[in-house]
C-alpha cells in the first residue's frame, strides 16, 4: 500500500484550509490549490496564526516550531503542475458536480498512478464524481465535519468503482489526523448513498420539526415556546438558534436535495418556504425565527408550546439509521452512534432504540399518519429489532 506524503488541499476555503491544517499537523507536505489570489491569503494566515497559537500553549510536537510546519505548506495555482508528485488530492471546492467531475478528471490525468482524489463533499454522489474519469478506481470520498481541526468524525466514502486499497489508504490516512478535541472516529461508508452516515440519519428529522414550526405558525405561537420544546436541555446553542445560524437557506436546500433523491416527503414545509422567499435566513441577514440586528438572540425559554413529543425525533433518526443498514451503508448501529457523537456532539439514536424499537415502530405508524408522511412509517429492521444484533 503506498504510504501518503504530499497531499495536495483543492479548494483552501472554510472547510479546505482547516483540512491542510490537520494535515500539516500530522506532518504531511501540503500543497495549496484555489482559483481565489484572496482566499488563498486567507488560508495562509489562518494556518500561520493557528500553529503559533498552538506553539505559544505547547501543544507542537516536541522540538517543531509554527515556522517548521508552515514550511510543509505551499501554493501552486496551477492544478495540473501542482499534482505532479501527489499521493493524495483532497477536493473541498464548491458543491458543484460539473466542477467536481472536471477537476476530478484534471488531477487523475495529471498526477502518477496511485494517487487517490478525495472528494469533501457533503451531498454529491462519489460515483458520478469519478464518472469520466479513467480511473474511478482512484476516487473516494472523505468527508470531514466543520471545523474539521475540532470535529472528530471523518467519513471515508467508497464509490460504486473504488478499490479496496483506495479506501484502505483513505481509512488509515484520515486516522493518521490529529483533533485537537479528543481522538478522531473515521467511519467507514460502505455504499455511496445520499447523506452518507450522519447527515442521512438525521435528515427526516426536518419533516417533523417543519410540522411543529408550521403548526405554531398557524396557531400563534412565540417561537422562544417552540424552542423550549425543540431544544435539548444541555445544548450550546437552542435549537431555532441553531437553525438561524447554519442559515435556513441551508436547510431549505438540503430538504431539496433528499426530497428529490429520497422522498419527496423531504419538501421544506411553509414556514422555511416563507423564510427563504423573504430572505429571513437567520444570522447572515439578521433575521431568521429571531433579531440577530444585536448579535446573538438569548431566547427566554421558561414557557413551553407543549407541542412535541421528543420520543419521535428518536423514532425517526432510529429509523433512518436502520434504513442505512438495511442499504449496507454501514454494517453495525454501534458506527451510527460512534459517528454522530464523532461528528454533531450528541448522543446518536441507536442504543436507545435497542431497547425501545418496538414503542418507536408504534410512534411512527401513528405520526406517519398524522403527518401525512409515508416515508416515515417504520422499516423492517426497525419493526423486527433484527437491527439489534448487528452491533
Ligand atoms: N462548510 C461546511 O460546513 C462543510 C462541511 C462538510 C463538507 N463541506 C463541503 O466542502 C466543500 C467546500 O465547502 P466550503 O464550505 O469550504 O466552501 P468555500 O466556499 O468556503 O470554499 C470553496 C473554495 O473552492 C474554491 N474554488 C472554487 N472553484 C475552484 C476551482 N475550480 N479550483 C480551485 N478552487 C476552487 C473557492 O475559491 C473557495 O475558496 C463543499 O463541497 C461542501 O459541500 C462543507
Amino acid at each position: 500500500m503506498t504510504k501518503v506524503k504530499n497531499v495536495v488541499m483543492l479548494g483552501f476555503g472554510d472547510m479546505g484550509k482547516g483540512i491542510a491544517q490537520v494535515c500539516l499537523m500530522a506532518g504531511y507536505n501540503v500543497i495549496a490549490v484555489d482559483v481565489s489570489d484572496e482566499i488563498i491569503e486567507k488560508g495562509l494566515e489562518y494556518n500561520k496564526n493557528g500553529f503559533e497559537k498552538l506553539e505559544a500553549k505547547g501543544k507542537l510536537p516536541e522540538g517543531i516550531s509554527a515556522g517548521d510546519i508552515m514550511a510543509n505548506l505551499s501554493v501552486n495555482k496551477a492544478l495540473a503542475e501542482a499534482v505532479k508528485n501527489a499521493d493524495l488530492v483532497i477536493e473541498a471546492v464548491v458543491e458543484k458536480l460539473d466542477v467536481k467531475q472536471k477537476l476530478c478528471n484534471t488531477v487523475i490525468e495529471n498526477s502518477p498512478d496511485h494517487c487517490i482524489f478525495a472528494s469533501n463533499t457533503s451531498s454529491i454522489s462519489i460515483t458520478e464524481i469519478a464518472q469520466g474519469c479513467n480511473k474511478p478506481q482512484n476516487v473516494i470520498g472523505m468527508h470531514f465535519f466543520n471545523p474539521a481541526p475540532l470535529m472528530r468524525l471523518i467519513e471515508v466514502i467508497k464509490g460504486d468503482k473504488s478499490s479496496d486499497e483506495a479506501m484502505d489508504i483513505g481509512v488509515e490516512f484520515s486516522e493518521s489526523l490529529p483533533c485537537l478535541r479528543g481522538k478522531r472516529f473515521v467511519a467507514r461508508v460502505l455504499k455511496d448513498r445520499p447523506g452518507f452516515i450522519v447527515n442521512r440519519v438525521l435528515s427526516p428529522s426536518s419533516m417533523y420539526s417543519n410540522y411543529i414550526v408550521d403548526l405554531a405558525y398557524e396557531k400563534g405561537i412565540p417561537w422562544e415556546q417552540v424552542d423550549a420544546d425543540l431544544s435539548g436541555p444541555n445544548a450550546p446553542m437552542t435549537s431555532l438558534t441553531l437553525s438561524d445560524f447554519t442559515g435556513r437557506d441551508i436547510a431549505y436546500h438540503a430538504q431539496l436535495y433528499y426530497a428529490e433523491k429520497l422522498s419527496p416527503d423531504f419538501k421544506p414545509g411553509n414556514v422555511l418556504k416563507m423564510q427563504v422567499k423573504e430572505g429571513k435566513l437567520g444570522k447572515k441577514t439578521g433575521q431568521g425565527f429571531y433579531d440577530w440586528s444585536q448579535g446573538r438572540p438569548q431566547p427566554d425559554l421558561s414557557k413551553k408550546a407543549g407541542l412535541v413529543n421528543r420520543l419521535v425525533f428518536g423514532a425517526i433518526s432510529a429509523n433512518e439509521g436502520c434504513r442505512i443498514l438495511e442499504e449496507g451503508v454501514v454494517s453495525s448501529w454501534s458506527v451510527i452512534d460512534e459517528a454522530i457523537l464523532a461528528g454533531m456532539n450528541f448522543p446518536g439514536p441507536m442504543k436507545f432504540a435497542t431497547e425501545h424499537y418496538e414503542e418507536m415502530a408504534k410512534l411512527l405508524e401513528e405520526y406517519s399518519e398524522k403527518l401525512q408522511k409515508p416515508y416515515l412509517k417504520p422499516c423492517e429492521l426497525l419493526k423486527t429489532g433484527k437491527f439489534v444484533d448487528m452491533v
